[in-house]
């Protein structure tokens, strides 16, 4: 049995629920540019880069923008998400994501951020969660987005850790098969039916615990 040494979260949707507040901000744009799209295909969008979420939507809108147009919108966008972000409260902490973490401290294990945001440390401090990781990867430090494995392994790599001994928890298609990619273990956070590819899913952190831990570590 291979010992959990490290935990690699993703933020939005894990930790937090952002990722209600970027559908809404990227429906904004979407709106604002003459149409609409669905919940179901927001699914696509999670764990990926602005930049890639902007050329997703527009391709569903059937939208084209000069290179100058897109980054004019995907910055109006960052506002109106910042917007909503600025208004977050450390109640909006998803349930039982305090303590699991202080559960992993207390057992030693590290703690990793791995998220495709430039703004997780900004969030971070708004829920006042920033002290509870021993390191942040986000999307100030990656090239290779989600479902390349590249943020987890600099993840692994900034706890002492090798991806065989890593977790990572995550609500994105993209980010669970980024941790496979990486050869790490996969807990889905969200919807069975939607995260396939992970190891087990949890509907959330109270559903789980470190004993939970080692016992999916186990082969
Ligand atoms: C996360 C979210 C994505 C978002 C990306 C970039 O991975 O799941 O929906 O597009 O971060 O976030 P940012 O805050 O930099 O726009
Ligand atoms: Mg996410």
């Amino acid at each position: 049995m291979t010992t959990v040494k490290a935990c690699l979260f993703d933020l939005d949707g894990v930790i937090v629920d952002t990722a209600v507040y970027h559908f809404q901000a990227w429906r904004r744009l979407a709106n604002e540019l003459g149409f609409d799209f669905t919940e179901h295909q927001n699914e696509q969008l999670k764990g990926i880069s602005r930049m890639e979420s902007l050329e997703l939507i527009l391709n569903w809108g059937g939208v084209t923008l000069t290179e100058e147009e897109k980054v004019a919108w995907a910055t109006k966008k960052n506002q109106w998400y910042l917007d909503l972000v600025m208004q977050m409260t450390p109640n909006e902490v998803l349930p039982g994501v305090p303590e699991f973490l202080k559960s992993l401290r207390a057992n030693g294990i590290k703690i990793a951020l791995g998220s495709a945001s430039k703004n997780s440390k900004l969030i971070l401090e708004r829920i006042q969660m920033l002290d509870y990781f021993d390191a942040i990867i986000d999307g100030n430090n990656i090239t290779k987005g989600k479902p390349d494995p590249q943020v987890f392994l600099m993840g692994a790599e900034a706890t002492g850790a090798q991806p065989s001994e890593c977790v990572v928890f995550e609500d994105a298609v993209a980010g669970v098969q980024a941790a496979k990619a990486g050869g790490m273990k996969a807990v889905g956070v969200g919807s069975a039916d939607i995260l396939t590819e992970a190891d087990i899913v949890i509907a959330t952190f109270e559903d789980f615990s470190v004993e939970k831990l080692a016992h999916l570590n186990r082969n």
